[in-house]
C-alpha cells in the first residue's frame, strides 16, 4: 500500500466521503467516529465545513489516498505564530488496520517540518490506533484534555507532542 496526501479540493473530498461512509465492516477491531455514520451528502457537508474552518484559520488540509484511492482525511490546525501544530485524521472503516493512518500522519510530519512548525500536537483516546500511531512516530505522552465529541458528550484524552527536527 502506497499513501499519499492531495490538497483537500471539493472534489478530492467528494471521493473521501464516498469511502468514510461506506458500510461499516464487521470487525472487532475497527475504530469508530461521528464522521463514519453519515450519508454520502452529509459526510462531504461536514468535510467541506472542516476543511473551509481549517484552511480559514491558517491550518492545512488533505485527503489522504491509498494506492491512489481517496480513503480518508488528515488535517493540521497551526497555531502559537507557525510553530505549533495540531492533527486530525479519519481513516475510512474499510481501510483501517492497514497501514495508511501512520503513513498519512507521517506524510503531515513532513510537510509541517517543511513549512517551519517545530512541534506537534495529537489527541488521542487511550489505547486507540491514534495513540498507538503517535508513539510509533516517536510522540511522548504530554498530559491529558477534555474535548466535546460532535455527538454532544465530553471525551477524556491523551495529548501527545513530538518536536520536529528543523
Ligand atoms: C486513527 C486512524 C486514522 C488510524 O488509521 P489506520 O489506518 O487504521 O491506522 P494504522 O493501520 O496505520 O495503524 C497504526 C497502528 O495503530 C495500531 N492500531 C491499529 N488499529 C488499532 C485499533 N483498532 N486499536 C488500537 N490500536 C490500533 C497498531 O499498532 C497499528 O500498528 P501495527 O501495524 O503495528 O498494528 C483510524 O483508526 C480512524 O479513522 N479512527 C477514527 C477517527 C479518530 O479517532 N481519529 C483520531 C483523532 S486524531
Amino acid at each position: 500500500m502506497t499513501a499519499r496526501l492531495v490538497p483537500a479540493s471539493d472534489a478530492a473530498l467528494e471521493a473521501a466521503a464516498q469511502a468514510l461512509s461506506a458500510a461499516p465492516v464487521d470487525s472487532p477491531g475497527i475504530r469508530d467516529h461521528a464522521w463514519l455514520h453519515a450519508e454520502p451528502a452529509e459526510a462531504l457537508r461536514r468535510l467541506q465545513l472542516a476543511r473551509d474552518h481549517r484552511i480559514e484559520h491558517g491550518g492545512l488540509a488533505w485527503v489522504v489516498l491509498a494506492d491512489e484511492v481517496a480513503v480518508g482525511y488528515i488535517s493540521a490546525r497551526i497555531y502559537d505564530d507557525g510553530h505549533r501544530a495540531e492533527t486530525f485524521s479519519v481513516v475510512a472503516r474499510a481501510n483501517q488496520g492497514l497501514g495508511v493512518g501512520l503513513e498519512a500522519r507521517r506524510l503531515v510530519l513532513e510537510a509541517l517540518a517543511a513549512a517551519g512548525v517545530r512541534s506537534v500536537v495529537s489527541l488521542a483516546r487511550p489505547d486507540s490506533a491514534s495513540a498507538a500511531i503517535s508513539r510509533k512516530l516517536g510522540y511522548e505522552l504530554s498530559g491529558a484534555e477534555t474535548r466535546a465529541h460532535p455527538e454532544g458528550f465530553r471525551v477524556e484524552l491523551e495529548r501527545y507532542e513530538l518536536q520536529l527536527k528543523a
